[in-house]
């Protein structure tokens, strides 16, 4: 028998799960991860809030751009205090984003086209409305503890209470809020009506859990963990005793989450061994039920030491993807090229081995992409995110290249925004980059056609949408697709990375096996260059360019020389030989 003939005998009689395992396993890596913010993405019942069946309606779209997994932000049952971060039902749909029956359809039609879905997942807190807390509040037996509540500090001669350190909420204010039911201080690392689950006491852990095994029986393929840093926090000592948080000299405000240094409030050790039970979790999920790998995404601004801790600790697994926050928090529009690489190339020596690395320019919390890191640079940096190795997460919108839209202090609806004041709230505001996706240049961008639209539309929408770039050959949304055929074809995923600058262009080589190399060219200077980067990566004279700038000279398909290959300021290129 001739290795063909082994090969059909041995397509023919072995299980679809067998030939397929590799994939299952595999599928996330080097995948093209989408975020959809429910509440602003598509209003299916024009009510002025997107909803599930208007994601639902638009799932061609994800398809049609490449897209391998969506994750949503909450949709689950809240009184919207922080847009659904405070979650009064773990389980139920929040009725204005629709039903447990719209949810279904949405997750058969994900399976139906190939996109998998990632819920949010947020373990560390509920809302005041949970039953848990209301059954903490009046101490019914088991649920005493389910929170961190704390009788506070009491002055020995004024007989005064206060709170039991100075620990801040991250939308500024006393973590601690007085429960005047139950007589006791609770603590809230978010909105007063956010209180925090205790994960020292057992029954939270286990009905967490219970939570992760509901969703998965509904068939998603895994989950972004909120917050995750905030899981723990010091406990108190053998006297009750709970520490103050020193000083941070970051800034001058004793109210602001800055002013302190979150030393016992933030990346505690206990956080990791919770994830790697997460994971231990999903594991057995799948041992029991068979399917592809289910993941973990996980929320952290913390230094990289612990985010790389996330991965795992070497005998046990932890989240596949660690979001990886590198360049969002420490770039912005001065930041120069050697910092980006520096950057860049900290996380990718960073990363275990037989992990992957990830990309993040922006999600629901920050300010969008291209007014962060500037407009004419949507292009360079969607370049930069689906050509470096590993997994690449966009958030709505920044394919078309959407911007923030500036809200007045007095339509500011943000939690943060609105604990501060009228001339502080625009830095802290997550307003600006929650507003309506814009599909089309109709009424309302298409985003609904009726009801005034819960935040404001952007007035670049009759330009910068779906619908008008989906036209122009050379637009960011056509680029954006062509990087995702790009990354297929070329096999980015496992490709090698060979970088050098040229002054202020970053370049990079990546190419896996005998598939054709691509070669990379971001120019983050002020002023056009011109450079030799076939000598540079060992390349032929005669290049082509697969993906441009729409703001460059050049087009796709063009040959240029890469031995004198100019680039304009702010522009990226992807190249490839003939
Ligand atoms: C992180 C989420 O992304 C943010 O939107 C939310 O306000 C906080 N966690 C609290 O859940």
């Amino acid at each position: 028998m001739n290795v063909q003939i082994v090969f059909l005998v041995l397509v023919t009689i072995l299980p679809a799960s067998i030939l397929c395992q590799s994939d299952a396993d595999t599928w996330y890596k080097g995948g093209n991860f989408y975020q959809i913010y429910p509440r602003s993405f598509k209003d299916n019942n024009n009510d002025g809030i997107g909803d599930l069946k208007g994601i639902t309606s638009k799932l061609e779209y994800l398809k049609e751009i490449g897209i391998d997994g969506v994750w949503l932000s909450p949709i689950y049952k809240s009184p919207m205090k922080d847009f659904g971060y405070d979650i009064s039902d773990f389980t139920q749909i929040q009725p204005e984003y629709g039903t447990m029956k719209d949810f279904e359809a949405l997750a058969a039609k994900c399976k139906r086209l190939g996109i998998r879905l990632i819920l949010d997942f947020v373990p560390n807190h509920t809302s005041d409305q949970h039953e848990w807390f209301i059954k903490s509040v009046n101490k019914e037996p088991g649920y005493e503890n389910f929170f961190y509540w704390h009788p506070g500090k009491v002055n020995a001669t004024t007989g005064e209470r206060s709170p039991p350190s100075n620990w801040l909420s991250s939308f500024r204010y006393s973590a601690w809020e007085w429960n005047e039911k139950r007589k006791q201080y609770y603590l809230h690392q978010f909105t007063i009506e956010q209180p925090d689950l205790n994960y020292r006491e057992p029954a939270v852990v286990a009905k967490m859990k219970e939570v992760l095994v509901y969703w998965l029986d509904k068939g998603v393929s895994g989950f972004r963990v909120d917050t995750i840093p905030s899981l723990f926090e010091v406990a108190p000592d053998e006297n009750g005793n709970i520490p103050d948080e020193p000083p941070s000299g970051k800034c001058n405000d004793p109210d602001d989450p800055c002013y302190l240094s979150h030393i016992y409030t933030y990346d505690q050790n206990e956080t990791y061994g919770i994830v790697y039970e997460w994971r231990e979790l999903l594991e057995d999920y799948r041992k029991q039920h068979g399917g592809d790998q289910l993941i973990l995404m996980t929320e952290a601004y913390s230094e990289l030491p612990y985010i790389l801790r996330y991965y795992g600790d070497g005998k046990l697994n932890g989240s596949q993807i660690p979001f990886n926050f590198h360049l969002l928090r420490n770039t912005n529009k001065t930041s120069d090229v050697f910092e980006f690489k520096r950057l860049i190339e900290e996380f990718l020596g960073g990363v275990p081995a037989g992990s992957e690395a990830n990309w993040v320019l922006g999600n629901h919390d920050q300010k969008r992409l291209a007014s962060r890191l500037g407009e004419q640079r949507v292009d360079l940096f969607n370049i930069l995110l689906k050509t470096l190795p590993g997994i690449s997460i966009t958030y709505q919108g920044e394919e078309i290249g959407m911007t923030d839209v500036i809200i007045s202090w007095e339509d500011s609806v943000d939690p943060p925004a609105c604990n501060s004041n009228e001339t502080t709230y625009y830095a802290v505001s997550r307003d600006p980059a929650r507003t309506p996706f814009q599909w089309d240049d109709s009424r309302n961008a298409g985003f609904n056609w009726f009801k005034k639209p819960w935040l404001p539309i952007s007035t670049n929408y009759k330009c910068v949408n779906v619908k008008t770039q989906r036209a122009q050959p050379r637009s960011h949304l056509n680029n954006y697709k062509r990087l995702i055929k790009l990354r297929k074809e070329a096999s980015l995923g496992n490709a090698s990375y060979e970088s050098a600058l040229f002054g202020e262009i970053y370049t990079y080589k990546r190419q896996s096996g005998s598939v054709k190399p691509i070669v990379v060219a971001l120019n983050f200077g002020k002023t056009w260059e011109t450079i030799n980067l076939s000598a540079k990566y060992n390349l032929p004279e005669a290049l082509k360019v697969v993906v441009a700038s729409i703001e460059s000279q050049y087009t796709e398909g063009q040959i240029v020389n890469g031995t004198r290959l100019t680039v304009p300021n702010d522009i990226g290129l992807v190249l490839t030989t003939l």
